[in-house]
């Protein structure tokens, strides 16, 4: 259970995030669109704790999050673990490496130093790299691999962490059709096979209906929609994005062309189209 309570967050004297307020029951695929500057990548800020909020609460199963201080904090960051649309791997480091990366604060300084990882570690990292199709990637460098198989890097590094919830910036904005498709069904299948809440914030609408329970819309730091895939109109669409009647929803889809097919073997997998939602 997830209680935003007028949440907002000033810089200076503007508010890029004002008193939102929205709850969100159960383990949730959650889709938060807007415009440019609407405030969505400073509220999953908040959400992890990256930046502090001016005012409100957000109370996660009861407890307000934002009131979190020192290592009660660096807890929370670690059940809330962050996808990023850059990925944010260790480029010149093997894949396995940037996936037990997700485990670096539950380390000492002496592990850390000379990389010792247990043997239970390394299994786990690799068992979560072989559920999301890419084991074979493991010993390979971050770089070496195509953008798609780097966003599976980091949401596996996410995994590592044991997240309650899975927060995404814009996960696939740097991808191809394709590829984007992958990393937002490999989302899906953690949400709905693990029962963790995911949040992400969406630049495309057709994505949002596609793979959202519950879709928030944010316009000038503020809530003006929220409701399901289906009540996202192109009408409210407008609303959300502010444009006029030459809004075209074109302009905001991701579609993979009917006859695309991928060279990734994880495409054909059952396990990622029985996770997905039409
Ligand atoms: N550190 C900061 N200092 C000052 N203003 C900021 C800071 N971070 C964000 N803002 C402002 O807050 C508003 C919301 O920014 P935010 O990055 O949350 O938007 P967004 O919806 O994620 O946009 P985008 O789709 O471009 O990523 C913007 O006007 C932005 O300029
Ligand atoms: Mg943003």
């Amino acid at each position: 259970m997830l209680e935003v309570r007028e949440v907002t967050r000033l810089f200076g004297q503007k508010a890029a995030v004002n008193r939102i307020s929205f709850e969100v029951t159960g383990p949730a695929f959650v889709g938060i669109i807007g415009r440019s500057g609407a405030g969505k990548s400073t509220f999953l800020r908040m959400m992890n704790r990256l930046t502090d909020a001016s005012a409100g609460e957000i109370l996660v199963e009861g407890r307000n999050i934002l009131a979190l201080k020192g290592a009660a904090s660096r807890a929370w960051q670690s059940q809330c673990a962050m996808i990023f649309q850059q990925f944010n791997l260790v480029p010149r480091m093997d894949v396995a490496s940037n996936v037990l990366h997700g485990i670096l604060n539950r380390r000492s300084t002496m592990q850390t130093l000379f990389s010792l990882w247990s043997r239970a570690d390394i299994l786990k990292a690799l068992e979560i790299l072989d559920r999301l199709g890419i084991a074979e990637q493991a010993p390979k460098r971050a770089e070496a691999l195509s953008g798609g198989q780097q966003q599976r890097v980091a949401i596996a590094r996410a995994l590592m962490q044991d997240p309650k919830i899975i927060l995404a910036d814009e996960p696939i904005a740097s991808l191809d059709p394709m590829n984007a498709q992958i990393v937002m069904d490999t989302l899906k299948k953690i949400n709905v096979e693990d029962g963790r809440m995911v949040i992400a914030n969406l630049h495309t609408l057709d994505t949002a209906r596609r793979y959202c329970d519950r879709v928030i819309g944010m316009r000038d730091g503020e809530v003006v929609f929220d409701g399901t895939a289906d009540e996202l109109t192109t009408s409210v669409a407008r609303e959300i994005y502010g444009a006029d009647d030459s809004f075209n929803e074109a302009a905001t889809s991701t579609s993979i062309p009917a006859d695309a097919k991928a060279d990734d073997p994880a495409w054909s997998q059952p396990a990622y189209a029985a996770a997905m939602v039409s």
